[in-house]
Order: structure tokens, then sequence, then C-alpha cells
């Protein structure tokens, strides 16, 4: 019998995109005792190689006007190749809508680490509304570079047009922002976001540690976490203008998982800095200060490395799949279980223990 797929659209070819396409590939022809790295095998029936790419969108000379199978591994992409051999798709990169997509800063940088603007015409929103509907987008996923505000406001317009559900990635605020949900509730039109929270990351670490702090009544007192990495999305942070809503979408997501919110300066999480030859590896370092039994001072120190990219993928693998299930059920607006579960800045924070018990109960 013909499986059913579900067709996306990616808005940003870039590490977090390459992992994605990989994995579909990847576990495509592997049976369910064979898939290792997946929370879910199936969701709403839909295993990840049902999955299919149809429209993609960039604006990177080097990836615009190329098949999107062979665009994942284009530079300044540097994630681990965990699956090279992909077939030619038949779907190309079609040129995007830059806006504040670019930074100015990027073009301080060597060839093989930044974006190469291309000279591409560059799409109006009724272009990229009618390539969403004639590919019969069901689902468009953001992985914009953080800081992208009017250009994610751009394509999130688009979905709205176009009814695609849309997966926020990134974050900047729409499905956490009331006007925005508001209005794909107006349309029916299903979002979940904002920000995606890794697989085995920083803040799922962070937020498991800051209750078991709450469970073993050791009070926190001061915590930071620092990140390091060598990808562009780390390159992209430097601009600090852009690291604000980055910033405020981390930090909310220790401070929700803590019995008591800490004071500003007592809290510091955040990207830290760019390490070039860490290429897509992020290292990761917490510290959590407490009081434990008799007020006596306790702390830990932690260090977590992990490959960026394939850790955001094995939960987009997820988060698309509820997606088209919201779609099939006639959802709209803000898919909530979802969003608390896979997002660092969800409308609304719910315990992960919580959030993962109705996903379980309801989704998969
Ligand atoms: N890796 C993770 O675990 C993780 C977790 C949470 C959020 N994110 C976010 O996901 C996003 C994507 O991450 P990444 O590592 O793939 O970044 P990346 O820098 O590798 O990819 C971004 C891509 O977007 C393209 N682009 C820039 N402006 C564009 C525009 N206007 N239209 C279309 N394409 C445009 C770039 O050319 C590039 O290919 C980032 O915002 C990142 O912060 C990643």
């Amino acid at each position: 019998m013909e499986r059913k797929n579900i067709r996306i659209a990616v808005i940003g070819v870039g590490n977090c995109a390459s992992s994605l396409i990989q994995g579909i590939h990847y576990y495509r022809d592997r049976g369910a005792e064979e898939c290792i790295g997946l929370l879910n095998y199936e969701i709403g029936g839909y295993q990840p190689g049902d999955i299919e790419v149809v429209a993609a969108f960039d604006i990177d000379k080097r990836k615009v006007g190329v098949d999107v199978n062979e665009a994942v591994f284009a530079l300044p992409n540097c994630t681990t190749v965990f699956c090279g051999d992909l077939p030619a798709s038949g779907v190309k990169v079609s040129m995007g809508k830059v806006l504040d997509g670019y930074s100015e800063h990027m073009a301080n940088f060597g060839d093989d680490r930044t974006f190469l603007l291309s000279s591409e015409a560059e799409p109006s929103q009724a272009d990229v509304v009618d390539q969403l509907k004639k590919a019969g987008v069901d689902v468009l996923m953001n992985y914009l570079p953080v800081g992208s505000q009017k250009a994610t406001e751009f394509y999130a317009e688009c979905a709205l047009e176009a009814g695609c559900a849309f997966v926020n990635n990134i974050p900047v605020f729409i499905a956490s922002n009331p006007e925005w949900a508001q209005r794909f509730e107006a349309r029916h039109i299903p979002i979940i976001g904002d920000d995606i929270k890794a697989q085995l990351g920083a803040t799922i670490v962070h937020r498991t540690l800051g209750n078991l702090f709450k469970k073993r009544g050791v009070k926190l007192e001061r915590t930071y976490q620092l990140n390091t990495g060598g990808n562009t999305d780390f390159l992209n942070m430097l601009n600090r203008e852009r690291l604000a809503s980055k910033k405020e979408s981390k930090t909310e997501a220790v401070q929700a998982a803590i019995p008591q919110r800490l004071e500003a300066e007592n809290i510091h999480v955040g990207p830290s800095d760019y390490v070039p030859w860490q290429n897509d590896n992020k290292v990761c370092f917490i510290r959590m200060e407490g009081k434990l039994f008799g007020d006596v001072a306790m702390n830990l120190e932690l260090r977590l490395s992990v490959e960026d990219s394939p850790n955001s993928a094995g939960v987009a693998i997820d988060t698309i799949r509820c997606a088209k299930v919201a779609l099939e059920r006639n959802m709209g607006g803000i898919i909530e279980i979802p969003s608390a579960f896979f997002c660092k800045h969800p409308p609304r924070q719910i315990p992960d223990d919580e959030s993962y018990a109705t996903l379980m109960e309801e989704w998969v």
C-alpha cells in the first residue's frame, strides 16, 4: 500500500535543514528496530521517511538554483554528513526575500564561513504564496538566521495566505506573540513555535537540572549557561543586536523550570562566542550554585558537547508530523502541547514531564 506523505517547504537551507533532509533519507529505509536517535518512530501513522521536501528558499548564491539535496552540502554549511548519498530531488532552491535575513557584519568573514548573497531577483509575497500553493505544501519550516524579524514575518504572512501550517524554529516571536497567534487562529492554520528545543541540548539539560534542584529541595541561587560554536548560526549572533530574542528565549526556558525566578543578575544564559574550528559542534558550560540542607552551599558544573544541527533535526522530524496531524484534525492557531514540548519559547510554558505525557497520550 502506498504511504501518505507530508509535503514540506524549508526557508533557509542551512545546517539545520541539511540534517533534517539527510535524516529523512537516512530513516526512510530503516525499520523501527534499526532507528537510533528518534524520539518517535511514528506520529499519527507517519514515519520520518514520509516527509518530502517540495519547495525550498535561500539567498546564498551557492544554494539558489541548485537541487535542494545538493544544496544541503554547499558551503557555508558545515554540519556532519551522516547521509551523504542523496538522490536528486527535482526541487531547486528558489531565491528568497532577503530583508533582515542577512546581517552586514557577515561580509567581514571568509567565503567559506559566511553567506554570499545571490544576485537573483527577489520574489514578491504573491510569488512565494503561489509557489507554496502550486507545490501543495502542508508545512512551512522556518530556519532563518536569528534576528530575522522582518523576513520571518514575511514568510509567516505567506504561510497564512497559502494555508500552510507554520513551524517557527527560530527565536523570533510569532506563536508566542498574541497578535500573530490570533491571526493564525482567525485563519484556522496551525502554528508550532517558537525556537526549537534541541533533542538533548543545553536547554533541556538545564531545565531538567533545575527541576532536580526543586525536587531535591535545593535552593538554586545563581546559574549560567555559556555556549560556543563555529557554524553560521554562531557567526550571525556575533552581531549582538540580533541576539536579544535568542537570549530571552533561552533564559525564559530555564526560568520557567525553576520554582522561583532568579533576579536577572543571577542568571546568564545565551550564545557566548564564535569559535570557527568548532564548526557545527556546540559546547555548553553550565554552572548552578545552590544551598542544600542547613543552608550549606553546593555547586554543579557540567560540559555538554553536541553536533548542533542533527540535535535540532531530531525534534523537527516530530514537529513536522505534529503539524500535519493538526491539519488532519482540523486544528488551527497555537498547537499547544507540541509547542510546549518541542520549543524553548512557546506561548505557554508547561513542565517537560507534563507536556511529554500529554504528547504521548494525544499525539503519538
Ligand atoms: N541547531 C539548533 O539546535 C537550533 C535550536 C534552536 C534554534 N535554531 C535556529 O534555527 C535557525 C537555523 O539554524 P541553522 O544552523 O540552520 O542556520 P544557518 O546559518 O546554517 O542557516 C540559515 C540559512 O538561511 C539562509 N537565509 C538567510 N536569509 C534568508 C532569507 N531572507 N530567505 C531565505 N533564506 C535565508 C542562509 O543563506 C542559510 O542557508 C537559526 O535561527 C538557529 O538559531 C537552531
